[in-house]
């Protein structure tokens, strides 16, 4: 199969590439690189031994989206390109909308005049808000509390309106939860710009020695050890996930959500203990308050994913932390070494 990658140089996007490759299919890659590196394509084709189309495309660009659209015909798109960082979106909401909501209706406009109107889209545990109850299922009301949240819940719904209008349109919305790890090479994984908002890369910064301490986000929370809980996935098995998601696009499901998490709750507290045992020394860390806009605890059910897509997350945090930790270290400074 041939399929349209936008975002596909980013970390997620990237690693489900490789997967793609390896599993022998073929991937063109539109990228606007304002977070990402190509880089971590040319270590995908060393990794496959395959050869990935990439071209340096933002999707607001419509004629340059077109240009690709005119060269292939696809499968199928997986789209991940979007800005994603939470605390960003709340001081620059409109350049949230713009880029993320504008980004997706150029690419649907062009996915529909090409024919091509079968999509997997990169969607997140956001949309749930803040929780009633754990573990989340697909079915729980949606509500996001930050522009960014609310850009993946108005990209859901184009997408399921897009159906509405028109059967043809198959669409797999995937919720993901924490991606965490890297691929076991050492090769690809997260390159955040400037100082981390997530977790397990301020850790292995910190391990580094490029920060000074952890600062543990509230010791107070409704918890077992009163930091919060979060359901944590190896960036691998989300990227295997995506080609789940794919097989099942072949099927012609309409509109299918499913969340892509372990189903398995762990701690701050929890993943500094198994870094540390992946890292080999103590991570220094304080308890600091709350942030603001966090929530206790987020864990999935994973049932629907393994019932119709046959898919699981088999890697534990174990395996994680020691993969987040083999690709921090050969790159301490991510991809521009
Ligand atoms: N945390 C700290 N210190 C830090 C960073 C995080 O204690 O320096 C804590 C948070 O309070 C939280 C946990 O670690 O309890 C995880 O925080 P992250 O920022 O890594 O992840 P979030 O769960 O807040 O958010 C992530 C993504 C969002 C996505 C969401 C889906 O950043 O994009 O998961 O649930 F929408």
């Amino acid at each position: 199969m041939k399929y349209l990658i936008t975002g596909g140089a980013g970390y997620i996007g990237s690693h489900t590439v490789l997967e793609l490759l390896n599993a022998g299919h073929e991937c063109v890659v539109v990228d606007s690189l304002i977070n990402s590196f190509d880089e971590s394509l040319k270590r995908v084709e060393t990794l496959t031994g395959k050869q990935v189309e990439f071209h340096q495309v933002d999707l607001l660009d419509k004629p340059a989206l077109e240009a690709v659209f005119a060269k292939h015909t696809f499968d199928a798109v997986v789209h991940f390109a979007a800005l994603k960082a939470v605390g960003e979106s709340v001081a620059k909401p409109l350049t949230y909308y713009h880029n993320n909501i504008t980004g997706t209706l150029v690419l649907c406009e062009v996915m529909k005049a090409a024919g091509c109107k079968n999509i997997v889209f990169s969607s997140s545990a956001t949309v749930y808000g803040d929780p009633a109850t754990v573990p989340i299922t697909e079915d729980f009301p949606t509500g996001a509390t930050n522009p960014y949240g609310r850009t993946k819940l108005f990209m859901e719904d184009i997408l399921v309106d897009l159906h509405t209008a028109d059967a043809d349109w198959n669409v797999v919305l995937l919720r993901y939860f924490n991606p965490v790890g890297a691929h076991a090479s050492g090769q690809i994984g997260e390159h955040p710009q400037g100082i981390p908002n997530n977790l397990t890369p301020y850790i292995t910064q910190t391990a580094i020695g490029l920060r000074e301490k952890l600062s543990v986000f509230g010791g107070d929370w409704p918890t077992p050890d009163g930091t919060g809980v979060r359901d944590y996935i190896h960036v691998v098995d989300l990227a295997l996930g995506h080609l789940a998601a794919l097989k099942k696009l072949t099927e012609r499901p309409g509109v299918k959500i499913y969340n892509l998490g372990t189903g398995k709750g762990f701690s701050v507290l929890d993943m500094i203990k198994a870094f540390e045992k992946a890292i080999g020394k103590p991570v220094a860390y304080q308890i600091v308050d709350r942030r603001v806009g966090d929530v206790a605890s987020v864990y999935a059910t994973t049932d629907l994913a393994r019932e119709e897509l046959g898919w699981v997350a088999t890697r534990g945090i174990d395996e994680m932390c020691e993969d987040a930790w083999r690709w921090q270290s050969m790159n301490p400074k991510g991809f521009e070494n």
